[in-house]
């Protein structure tokens, strides 16, 4: 059984969707730890209410970026994460984190990188710059995270196609809605070959 341990700031549906899937059989792995900069987000309430460990770390908690780095490295080690999961979490990790854990962050990025990723590119931004560019296709990018924002090496792509009468709202929506189905599917790849 893969240990997962994830990463969000914001809502938490896809969070919601990987501990779904864990209760329901289609994933292999248990989400043991979830960490998040905000105490208040809906992911932390999520994880609270599915009896998962909820640990607040941000500049509150560790104002020294250094201590937070190594406090949030150390909080997936002890929770024995075999693999860590950034499910719209807003920070970029720290040194310590991206080494002590290197080839085992994955990030889901509403968009078809390079298209549309980098800093300043998440939430409404990233599909508001889609529509404003005029693209007829959009889709997600699940990625291995290397130091930058949304770069690493691709694991798995897909399309969505910009409907004409879509706004940033409307397609950010149905982004996120596919989102979920793609995340838990990308995962059982990943997870099938890890131990036992
Ligand atoms: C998703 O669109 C994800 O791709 C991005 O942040 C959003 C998180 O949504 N990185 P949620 O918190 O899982 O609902």
């Amino acid at each position: 059984m893969t240990r997962l341990g994830v990463l969000a700031s914001g809502s938490g549906t896809n969070l919601q969707a990987i501990i779904d899937a864990c209760r329901d059989g289609m994933l292999a792995a248990r989400v043991t730890v979830v960490i998040s900069n905000n105490s208040q987000c809906g992911a932390m309430k999520r994880a609270r209410s599915a009896g998962i460990p909820a640990i607040h770390l941000s500049g509150k908690t560790h104002p020294d970026a250094e201590a937070l780095d190594r406090a949030l490295s150390d909080a997936l080690a002890e929770h024995d994460v075999d693999l860590v999961i950034m499910a719209g979490y807003m920070k970029r990790l720290g040194e310590h984190t991206l080494n002590d854990w290197q080839g085992r962050i994955v990030n889901i990025h509403p968009s078809l990188l390079p298209r549309h990723g980098g800093a300043g590119m998440y939430g409404p931004n990233v599909h508001r710059a889609v529509i404003e560019a005029g693209d007829e296709v959009t889709g997600i990018t699940i990625h291995y995270v290397e130091g930058d924002y949304d770069t690493g090496p691709t694991i798995a792509q897909t399309e969505i196609p910009v409907a004409p009468d879509d706004d940033a709202e409307s397609l950010a929506r149905r982004v996120l809605e596919e989102e979920h189905a793609f995340l838990v599917a990308t995962l059982r790849t990943l997870v099938s070959g890890s131990r036992g």
